[in-house]
Parts: structure tokens; C-alpha cells; sequence
């Protein structure tokens, strides 16, 4: 049992006096000490950060990402390793992993549109421009220079020299010409402050659409609005040419814009065996991100994206954008104090149940099209059909939105939840009023679906109702 401290302390309460004097004395110069360790890394942290420091100006219109680099080494460093392409988590990394193989459904779904030739994962930023140019879903000799807009850097100077206009009306073919670097440092930053800045325009229509000024976001709304030039929903208008512009100007939600879409009459493609209009949905990040309870609790995306790193006492920011997965220990760690494999299983639980109502989602809707194009076959009329096409329209959507979006409905687990759940209520009401009308046509037992099980098999599929290939497929029992 230990005695009461009090006694001890007033046996020796002379001898503690000069020993209290003397610990006193140690604690101030301790102070004193980490005062100036202090000073000496926060000196250190401003120069390496400090842009007055710069020793090469760096023009306007800078392309040459190493140019900065001289500057800014560690950023420079950093970003170059968004070249790595061997990462893979349960649903992301660089890898470019094939959609098509891994998911036959798509193909189908994607019939008629280059989607279903050719879809793979995403690769790091510094491989951005090889990819555009790449890629199966590419024409030769004409595709539209917007699709350049958000894989270069070479993209401001140009839309300055060109005019944004011209930029978007130009031949991709034409415009490959005159780039050669990927996305880069002056997308996202000033070259005389290094303060970040939107460059591309569509950002800043959007805003202007939705009765916002761009301008008075605040810092840490603007290490997402960075992000947001690129990773949003977008759409070409046919006048002026081909001209960016995001869906946004009755919202962000997947309904705003569906709503918007149908206001303009829009489509990207008509599907061949049910010949619905659709509108494919790009990669909504922000706008579903912004629903989720992260964006709730302020996170901007390079909170997760681009954590800070340490090297040699230096704090930077790290530019090696990738999946926060690989970099828990950075990226979530600051906020959440759980281990890390209970960490990732908690977001890989979340994921496993966004993509199995993906796929319930996708069978579904899989089926609404067959249907309709067995309904064709059976005789029915465009009027007849209507409806259904138009729920099948809004349930490709709702459905894309969460599947073309980034992270398996991590940013945002309940709108993706609801979403995939709308969209398969939609499909199968579709399907509903189809079966009536078969019935109507006396056709009583289900349509008989074809083997779409392998990519290739869907390929062969698709390729006899585009007529690629001379065989006919009948959806009649
Ligand atoms: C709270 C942290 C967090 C924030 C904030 C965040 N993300 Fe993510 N993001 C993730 C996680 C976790 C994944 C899933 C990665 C995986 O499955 O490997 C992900 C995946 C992604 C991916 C795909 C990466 C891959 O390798 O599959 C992209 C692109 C992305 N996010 C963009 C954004 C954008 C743009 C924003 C801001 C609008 C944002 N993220 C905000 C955590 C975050
Ligand atoms: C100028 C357009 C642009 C900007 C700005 C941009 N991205 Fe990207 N991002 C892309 C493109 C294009 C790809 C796909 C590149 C490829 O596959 O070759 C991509 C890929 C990614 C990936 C996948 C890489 C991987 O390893 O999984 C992540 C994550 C990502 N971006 C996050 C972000 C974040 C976070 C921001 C903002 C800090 C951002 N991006 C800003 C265009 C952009
Ligand atoms: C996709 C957008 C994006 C790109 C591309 C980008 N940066 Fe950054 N950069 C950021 C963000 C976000 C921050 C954090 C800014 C903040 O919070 O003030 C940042 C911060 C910085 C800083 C401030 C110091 C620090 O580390 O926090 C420097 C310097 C910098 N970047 C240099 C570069 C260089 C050099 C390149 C090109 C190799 C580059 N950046 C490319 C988004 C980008
Ligand atoms: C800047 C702080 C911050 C960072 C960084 C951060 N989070 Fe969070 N996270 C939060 C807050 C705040 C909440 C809301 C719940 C709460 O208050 O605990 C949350 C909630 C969550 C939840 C529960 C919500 C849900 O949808 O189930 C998960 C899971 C989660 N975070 C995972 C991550 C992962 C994975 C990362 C890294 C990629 C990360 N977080 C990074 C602050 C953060």
C-alpha cells in the first residue's frame, strides 16, 4: 500500500527548495531551447514554401512541369509518381483495370456508344494525355478537341492563344499537335503566387449558371474546386461547337440534371436494341462527394487525395494524387484513430454493398432494354413505347452516375444507395409496362434474353443489333 504523498513531501521539505530551484532553472533553458528548434523549422517550413524564394520566374502559360519542378522539387517528385500504374485496391488503383471483362453488363449497356469498345480504369495524372490519345473509343479523322480539354496542360495557353471557342470546335487530330504535356502545375496553380486558380472556363460558367460567383470560394473550398474542373458531369452543347458545359444550372443532383438533360432535348447516343436516348454519365466526384458527410464535415478532396508529408522536417503537400487507401496512414489517420485494416474494411464494407446494388441495378436495366426491343419485334408502336424508354433513359442515368463515379460510393454511401435503388424501381416498372404491351401483342412468356456472360459473347451480341455482324437475334419466346 503506498503512503499519502503529502507526509513524504514534508519530511524533505528543505532539501526540496535548492532542488526546486535548480529543476526550475533546467525547465527554462529546456524552453528557451524548443523555442528556437521552433523558430529554426518554421523558418525552414516558409522557405521551402515561400514563393518570393522562386529562383527561375516561371513564364505564363508555363507547360514544362520539370520547369517548376527547379522551384519546387518536392511537389515536382511527388506528382511525377502519379506515372505509378501497378497500384490496385478491392475497387481502385492505377491499374487500368478492364470494366468490360470484369463486368459484361456494360457492354450492352453501352451498345452503340464507344464505351462499349474499350473501358478501363483510370491511370495517374502524368499519364493523362497518352491515355486521351490512346483509346479505343477515339475516331479517326474526326473527334471533338473538347475532349483534350482536361488531360493537358498545354490547355490554357492554348485556349488563350485560340480563343475558348475555337478550342472546343477544333479537330482532337489537330489539336494533338500542339500538346505534349499532361496535366500539370498550372492547371491548379499561379505561376507568380502558386495560389490555386480555376483555369478551365466550364467551371466557372457553371457557377455563373447557378447564380454563384466562383471567386469568392474560400481556400479550402478551393483545394476541391481544383478537382472540380475535371471530375464532374459534363456534356458537349452542339451550338456554340462542342462547348463544355456542365449540366448544373437547375443543381448538382443526378435529378437536376436528368431534369436539365431533358429540358435540352439531349442525347449522347440512341441505345440499338431499345432505341432509348441516353445521356452517359461522366464522373460526377464532386458533385456526389458534395452529398457526403465528409464534404458535411468540410473536407475539401485534398484532405484525403493530397495529405501533407513530411521529409526531413519539411511539410509539404504531397502531389502524388492516388487512392487515399494506399496512403491511410497519411490520409486518414490525422482524423480517424482506428487501426488501418479495420480502417480499410470499414470503407471495403461500404463498397462491397454500392457495388452489389450496382450490379442489381445493371441486371435490371439490362432487361428493361431487351424487353423493349422484344417489344419492337412484336409489333409495338413508338407511342406505346414511350414511357418506358423515358424510365429506362432516367434509370441509365441515376444507375451511371454512381457507376462511372470514382471510389465505389465512398464519397457518398447513402446518395449512391439511393440512386441504384431509384434506378432499379425505374427498370423494373419499365419492364412492367413492357410486359403489358407484349401481352397486349399476344405474347405471354418471358423474352428470351441472350448470352451476354463473357465480354466477347456481349460484344457478339451487340455487334448483330448495330449490324456489324450478319446474324440475327430474335428476343421472342
Ligand atoms: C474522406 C476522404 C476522401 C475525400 C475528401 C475524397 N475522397 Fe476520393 N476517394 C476516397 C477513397 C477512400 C476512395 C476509394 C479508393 C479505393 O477504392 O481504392 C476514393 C476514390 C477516388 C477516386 C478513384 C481513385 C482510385 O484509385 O480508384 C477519385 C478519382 C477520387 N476519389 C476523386 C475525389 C475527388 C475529386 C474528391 C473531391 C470532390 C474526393 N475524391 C474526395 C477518399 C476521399
Ligand atoms: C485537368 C483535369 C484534371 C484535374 C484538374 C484533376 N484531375 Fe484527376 N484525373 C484527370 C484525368 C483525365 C484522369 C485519368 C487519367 C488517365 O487515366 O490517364 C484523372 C485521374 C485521377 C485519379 C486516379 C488515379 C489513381 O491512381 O487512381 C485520381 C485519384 C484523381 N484524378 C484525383 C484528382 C484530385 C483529388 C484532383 C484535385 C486535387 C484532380 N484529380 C484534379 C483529370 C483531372
Ligand atoms: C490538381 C491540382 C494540382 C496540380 C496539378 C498541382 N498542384 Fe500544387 N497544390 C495543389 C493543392 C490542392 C495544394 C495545397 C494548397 C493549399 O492548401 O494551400 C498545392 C500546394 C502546392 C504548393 C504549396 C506548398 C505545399 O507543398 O503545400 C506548391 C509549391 C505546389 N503545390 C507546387 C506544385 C507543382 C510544382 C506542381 C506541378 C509539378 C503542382 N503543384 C501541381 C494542387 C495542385
Ligand atoms: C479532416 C478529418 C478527416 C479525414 C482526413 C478523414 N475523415 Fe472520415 N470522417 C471525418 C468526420 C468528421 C466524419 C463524420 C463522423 C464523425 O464525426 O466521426 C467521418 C466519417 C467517416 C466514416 C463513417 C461514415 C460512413 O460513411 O460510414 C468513415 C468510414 C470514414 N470517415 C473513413 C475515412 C477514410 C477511409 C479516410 C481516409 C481516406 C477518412 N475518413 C479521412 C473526418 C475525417
Amino acid at each position: 500500500m503506498s503512503k499519502p504523498k503529502y507526509k513524504h513531501a514534508k519530511k524533505e521539505a528543505s532539501k526540496s527548495t535548492w532542488v526546486g530551484g535548480i529543476v526550475t532553472l533546467l525547465a527554462v533553458i529546456a524552453v528557451v531551447l524548443l523555442g528556437l528548434l521552433a523558430v529554426s523549422i518554421m523558418e525552414r517550413r516558409w522557405e521551402s514554401q515561400r514563393p518570393s524564394m522562386v529562383l527561375t520566374p516561371i513564364a505564363d502559360w508555363e507547360p514544362d512541369n520539370a520547369v517548376w519542378g527547379q522551384n519546387y522539387p518536392r511537389e515536382y517528385e511527388s506528382y511525377l509518381q502519379t506515372r505509378v500504374d501497378d497500384t490496385l485496391t478491392k475497387y481502385g488503383g492505377a491499374f487500368p483495370r478492364d470494366y468490360l471483362e470484369e463486368d459484361p453488363r456494360q457492354v450492352i449497356l453501352f451498345a452503340g456508344y464507344g464505351f462499349s469498345k474499350e473501358y478501363l480504369q483510370a491511370r495517374g495524372h502524368y499519364h493523362a494525355l497518352e491515355d486521351v490519345t490512346k483509346t479505343k473509343r477515339l475516331k479517326v479523322p474526326y473527334n471533338a478537341g473538347t475532349c483534350m480539354t482536361c488531360k493537358s496542360t498545354d490547355v490554357p495557353r492554348l485556349m488563350d492563344s485560340m480563343g475558348v471557342e475555337a478550342f472546343y470546335a477544333a479537330n482532337f487530330h489537330d489539336l494533338k499537335k500542339e500538346v505534349s504535356h499532361p496535366i500539370g502545375c498550372q492547371d491548379c496553380h499561379d505561376p507568380r503566387t502558386m495560389t490555386l486558380r480555376i483555369t478551365r472556363p466550364a467551371l466557372k460558367e457553371a457557377f455563373t449558371a447557378m447564380g454563384k460567383d466562383i471567386n469568392n470560394a474560400t481556400h479550402q473550398e478551393m483545394r476541391s474546386l481544383v478537382c472540380a474542373q475535371c471530375h464532374v458531369e459534363y456534356y458537349f452543347k452542339s451550338d456554340p461547337k462542342n462547348y463544355l458545359t456542365f449540366p448544373w444550372a437547375k443543381g448538382t443532383t443526378a435529378e437536376n440534371m436528368i431534369a436539365y438533360y431533358d429540358e435540352q432535348d439531349f442525347a449522347d447516343y440512341v441505345h440499338p436494341i431499345s432505341k432509348v436516348r441516353i445521356v452517359k454519365a461522366q464522373h460526377p466526384d464532386f458533385e456526389l462527394f458534395s452529398t457526403g458527410v465528409h464534404a458535411y464535415a468540410g473536407l475539401s478532396c485534398a484532405d484525403c487525395h493530397m495529405p501533407y508529408k513530411s521529409e526531413g522536417g519539411i511539410k509539404f503537400t504531397d502531389h502524388h494524387v492516388q487512392s487515399p487507401l494506399l496512403n491511410v496512414a497519411n490520409s486518414c489517420a490525422v482524423c480517424h484513430r482506428w487501426e488501418e485494416g479495420r480502417l480499410i474494411a470499414r470503407v471495403q464494407s461500404i463498397q462491397d454493398k454500392v457495388q452489389n446494388a450496382t450490379w442489381q441495378a445493371e441486371d435490371a436495366l439490362v432487361k428493361a432494354h431487351f424487353d423493349v426491343g422484344a417489344a419492337m419485334e412484336a409489333g409495338a408502336t413508338e407511342a406505346q413505347l414511350e414511357a418506358a424508354r423515358q424510365l429506362i433513359r432516367h434509370a441509365q442515368f441515376q444507375w451511371d452516375y454512381i457507376s462511372a463515379s470514382n471510389g465505389m460510393g465512398f464519397h457518398s454511401p447513402q446518395e449512391s444507395m439511393r440512386l441504384l435503388g431509384e434506378s432499379l424501381n425505374k427498370s423494373q416498372e419499365a419492364r412492367l409496362l413492357v410486359s403489358r404491351i407484349l401481352g397486349s401483342k399476344g405474347v405471354t412468356g418471358s423474352p428470351v434474353y441472350p448470352d451476354y456472360a463473357t465480354r466477347d459473347r456481349a460484344w457478339r451480341v451487340i455487334q448483330s443489333f448495330t449490324g456489324q455482324v450478319n446474324e440475327t437475334i430474335s428476343l421472342l419466346p
